[in-house]
């Protein structure tokens, strides 16, 4: 069985586990080997990971089948006080998607968030990662924008921000 775990400090090496996996395989069509290392040091160093939980408040969650971590998830409630709650990170090993594990990921968000009285979720999403795109669009996420940032190092991130509402009953 799956469960969805709160990460902490001691998680980091099992995010960075799977993120070293997941994170260049999401990409490699999409962006250069240069930009990818640049951006897995930016966001998934030990400093950078431990700002993220003890500074910007950060909240990781991990999905664990028996010993073995299989994706992770990052979210901010109230980002940028917008009162909504933004997914920061979703990202499943290869060979683990389409199992219904990035739902339960999201279903975690979503419940956090309302905990948090959070009217909406909202992410960042690069325009060439279709397969993301499909997931967000059938899980009732809308596009809101599209973005650029520039991230430093001559690299920029090219993205669409979709959003979701929270229904409360
Ligand atoms: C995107 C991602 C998080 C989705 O998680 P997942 O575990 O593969 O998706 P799930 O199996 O939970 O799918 C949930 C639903 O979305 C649907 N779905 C998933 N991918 C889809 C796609 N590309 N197009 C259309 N529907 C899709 C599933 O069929 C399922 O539908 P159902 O509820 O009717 O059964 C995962 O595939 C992933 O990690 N991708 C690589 C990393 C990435 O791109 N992360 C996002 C960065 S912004």
């Amino acid at each position: 069985m799956i469960e969805i775990i709160r990460a902490n400090k001691n998680h980091i090496k099992d995010i960075q586990d799977v993120s070293d996996v997941a994170w260049p395989h999401t990409f490699k069509e999409v962006l250069s080997p240069g930009q990818i290392r640049y951006m897995m040091d930016w966001m998934y160093s030990n400093e950078s990971l431990q700002e993220q939980m003890d500074v910007k408040d950060h909240h990781y969650f991990l999905a664990k089948e028996n010993d073995k971590f299989l994706g992770y998830m990052s979210i901010q409630h109230n980002c940028e006080n917008t009162g909504k709650t933004k997914i920061h990170k979703i990202y499943i090993l290869p060979d683990m998607q389409k199992r219904g594990i990035g739902k339960q990921l999201l279903n975690t968000a979503i419940n956090e968030a309302r905990k948090q009285s959070n009217t909406a979720i909202y992410l960042n999403v690069n325009k060439y990662n279709e397969s993301a795109i499909g997931f967000y669009k059938k899980s009732g996420f809308f596009l809101v924008k599209e973005e650029v940032i520039d991230i430093g190092n001559g690299f920029v991130m090219d993205d669409y921000v979709f959003e979701k509402e929270i229904v409360y009953e």
